[in-house]
Order: structure tokens, then sequence, then C-alpha cells
């Protein structure tokens, strides 16, 4: 059976109140246009239609390469869009799966029911609907005696008792590829809206002879839509909620579910721990028996396996196996932490490698540099990597010392096992076994303070003929 789906995203969304297109607002970390898209992939489709209008660039980038473009110019309706779909149906096309992509939470498993009902009846068209507390604003579907759909009324429509009705139309139909295509050809706008009305292909069909059959949404979360932020936001929950209970099942522990964010792209391996207030983003990947938390977010970070990130942020960087960060540590992009790694508080780590078993304990900046392995940063450690103008680099062989409060002054290159005394300006590159000194000769004055502040209080005092103010 050679299946299509044509998915709706016409419409701009002008109550989201966005300069950006609805099917674009991200829910979990991914537009929603593409959660839709993945759906579809993973239902096995031989075909992709997205139907596009106004402000379609935009959407129509986010959707190359995946999915065909049909362009509705003006829009008139849901049978108006499917029919700007049609031409780009491939011929030997036997379903066709209408969906909308405002609606980003519909699974792979639905569709294909969807589908296989409609296919092994060798009926029209199948429609998804669901029983809701709240049918304010949605297409009412009242059933006939045999079971089949009967008719669906828009809000619009409606009379005051068929407003009472709460089974709705989910606007997620599978058609038999000719009965659309005969169907929305005879469609015509005769309605409250003025529209070309999708929902009267069914009474269209069922004239013919060839009713509808109603497919139940099993969890009424699937079909819920964006039409605002508000909506936005309770899509947003209902994803989450689906997307910690999944990696809950997959064996990853949540301290507190609640407090913990999980973008639909990240990846976690089994034993994994997240702690309170944990945000995982983008396509982070955490490895097995690590903690993350509490207070952390990482995006774009590949973790290893048994490392520890705790109260801090990471953004486009890797952190190896068995790897400790934090308290506060920020990794900006481009950091890659080895293995055994301690990145300790308050480090700042940017566009650096840092090699296996070094440690960088505390109050460090490190940038734009490379470390070498077993490598000990003391505490106060800079990379003075910016003169102004130009970045530089400071690069420290494996085995070094650099010991606290030393400034590299970049660009510096320090060989294998060197030892640079806590408190020096390296200016000058250094090779491996080197000692490296640069300090200015301490003054040490004995028994002095007590008499020299004696000098300083007799010498302003008024008594001792201080000449200021006069
Ligand atoms: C539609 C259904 C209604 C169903 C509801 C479920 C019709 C006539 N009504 O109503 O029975 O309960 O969906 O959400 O089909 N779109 C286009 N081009 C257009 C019009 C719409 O692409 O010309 C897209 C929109 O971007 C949107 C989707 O289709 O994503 C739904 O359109 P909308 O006008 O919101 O339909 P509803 O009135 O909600
Ligand atoms: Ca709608």
């Amino acid at each position: 059976m050679t299946r299509s789906a044509i998915v709706l995203a016409a419409g701009h969304g002008s109550r989201m109140k966005s300069q950006k297109h609805k099917v674009l607002h991200e829910v979990c970390g991914k537009p929603m246009i593409l959660h839709i898209l993945d759906t579809l992939e993973k239902t096995g489709l031989d075909q992709v239609i997205v139907v596009v209008g106004q402000h379609r660039e935009k959407v129509m980038e986010a959707v190359a390469g995946r999915a065909d473009i049909a362009i509705q110019e003006e829009q008139l309706g849901t049978g108006h869009a499917v029919q700007a779909a049609l031409p780009h149906v491939r011929e030997d096309a036997e379903s066709v799966v209408v969906l909308y992509g405002d609606a980003p939470l519909i699974q792979s498993e639905t569709l294909e029911q969807l589908f296989t009902v409609r296919e092994e009846a060798q009926a029209a068209v199948s429609v998804l609907t669901a029983d809701v507390a709240d049918p304010t604003g949605l297409g009412r579907v009242f059933l006939d005696e045999a079971g089949f759909v009967s008719k669906i009324v828009e809000e619009k429509d409606a009379t005051p008792d068929e407003r009472q009705h709460h089974v709705i139309n989910t606007g997620i139909y599978a058609y038999a590829a000719d009965a659309l295509r005969r169907s929305v050809a005879q469609l015509r706008p005769d309605n409250a809206q003025r529209e070309y009305y999708l929902t009267d292909t069914l009474a269209i069909l069922r004239k013919d002879g060839q009713p509808a059959i109603p497919v139940a949404v099993r969890d009424v979360d699937e079909i819920a839509s964006v039409n605002d932020r508000l909506q936005l936001a309770n899509v947003e929950r209902l994803c989450r909620r689906r997307i910690i209970e999944g990696w809950l099942r997959a064996g990853v522990t949540m301290v507190d579910p609640d407090s913990t964010y999980i973008d639909a792209t990240v990846q976690l391996a089994q034993d994994v721990t997240l702690l309170p207030g944990t945000i995982l983003k983008g396509q982070t990947v955490i490895g097995a028996f690590s903690e993350i938390g509490p207070n952390t977010r990482l995006t774009d970070v590949v973790v290893g396996e048994h490392a520890v990130v705790q109260y801090s942020v990471a953004v486009d960087s890797r952190i190896g196996a068995g790897t400790q960060v934090g308290p506060f540590a920020y990794l900006r992009p481009g950091s890659d932490v080895g293995e055994r790694v301690k990145v300790g508080d308050f480090v700042e780590i940017k566009n650096s490698r840092i090699g296996n078993d070094t440690k960088v304990s505390h109050l460090t900046y490190v940038g734009d540099a490379e470390i070498g392995a077993n490598v000990n940063v003391g505490c106060g450690v800079i990379t003075v990597n910016y003169d102004g103008e130009k970045k530089h680099k400071t690069v420290v062989g494996d085995n070094s010392f650099v010991g606290s409060n030393v400034n590299l002054i970049a660009p510096v290159t320090i060989g294998e096992g060197a030892y640079i005394v806590a408190g020096t300006s390296v200016t000058e590159d250094a090779g491996d076994d080197a000692f490296v000194i640069g300090r200015v000769p301490q003054v040490t004055k004995p028994n002095y303070v007590r008499a020299w502040k004696a000098r300083k209080k007799s010498a302003t005092s008024p008594e001792g003929g201080d000449s200021r103010g006069h």
C-alpha cells in the first residue's frame, strides 16, 4: 500500500502574536512541524507534503529535503488547502492521511491505526475522533446507528443542542486517494465561514454510500493543538511529561521529575541520574551512571559515563567519562574536556581542550588553550588570550604544573613536565622540563608597620601642621 501524508500548515497563526510562523514554535526544543515530520517518518510513509501559505520561507527551510511543498496562496479553508496539495500527491498513492502542523503530539501508532482501519475495511475514509471535556471551537462528530459518521458540524454552524455534544473531529483523516480527489473536487464554500471545509468531503462520500469510519484516539493529549501561547504552554507541558515518563521507563532516575526539563532531541543512557533543576537541551547525550544536577543546564553537550556535573552551565562541549564538573563551572562552546578531569568551582572554559586526568580545581579561566594530560592548573590561573584585538592560543604540555595565580599571556607554549611557579606571568615559551619563575623581587622591612602608621598619623593631625584645607 503506497501511503502519503498531507500536513496543513498554511495558516501563519495570528493568535500566536509572533513574528515566527506558528509551526516553527518549539515544543520541548523542537519546532512543531519537525515533531510531525519525525512521527511521519517513524510511520514509514512513501511521501509527505506540507501545505504552506504566506510567510512560508522559514517553514520551507525547516522541512527542506524531508517533504514536498504545496503552496496555498490564500487560506480559504482546510478543504482548499488539501486541494492545493492534491497535484503533488503521487499517482500511485493509495492511502492519504491529512493532519495539521499545529498538533505536534500525534503518535505514529495512532496514524498507523487510522490507516489500517480504513485499508482493512476498504472504506473511503477513516477519521480520528476524541471525546473531550471542552469541545469549544471544534467540529462535533455524530454517528449513525451502524457506528459510521453521520455528520460533522463546525461550531459556528452548530445549533445550541449540537454544541452540547463533546465527541469532536480531531481533523486527522486517512482517505483512499481516489475518494479524496473525487470528494475534494465537489467542495463548495456554503457555510457560516464561506470556507471550503474538508469535513464536507465526509458528507459527500457518505452520499455516495461510503460513510467514514470513526477511530477514537486512545489518549486525548495526542491531539492537543496550538493556536495561541497558552495552548503552546499546555502542549509543552504534555510533551515534557511524555518525554520524562519515557526516560523513567527507560531506566533513568529523576529525583524530581517536575523540575527536570529534557528536550525531545536529548539522548540518555540507562542508569543516568538527574537531580532537581536539570535542563538538558539540544543534541545533548549523557552516558551511563552519570549524575547531572542539581541546577544544571547542558545545551548540545556530550557527557561520557560516570561523570558528575553539578550546578553548572555547559554549551556545545564534551565532558569525558569519569570527569567532575562544578559546582559553578561554565563550559562555553568548544570545550573538550577529557576523562577523569576535575573542573572545579568558578572555572570558565572556552574553545579549549583539556587532557585526561588534569585538574582545574578553582577560580580559573581557560580560553583558546590546549592543556595536556595530568596537568595541575592551580587556583586563579588565567589564560590571557585576548590582547584587545585578537585571540591567541595557549599550550601546556602533559604532566606540567601551573602554580596558583599564574597568567599565561598568549600566544605562549609550555612543554611537558614543566613547572611554573605560583604568581608568574608567563610571557615567553618554555620547553619540556623547564622551571619558570617570573616575579617582582619581594621587599620586606622588619619592625616597620606600627612606626610607619604613627608617622602617618602625626603628619595628618591639626597640631601636626596639616596644611590641607588652607
Ligand atoms: C478544523 C475542522 C474541525 C476540527 C478542527 C480540529 C474543518 C472545516 N474543521 O477546524 O472539524 O474540529 O479542525 O482542530 O476542517 N489550514 C490551512 N489552510 C486553510 C485553512 C487551514 O493550511 O485554508 C490549516 C491551518 O494552518 C491549521 C489547520 O489547517 O493548522 C486547521 O485549520 P483551522 O482553520 O484552524 O480549522 P478549524 O477551524 O480549527
Ligand atoms: Ca484550529
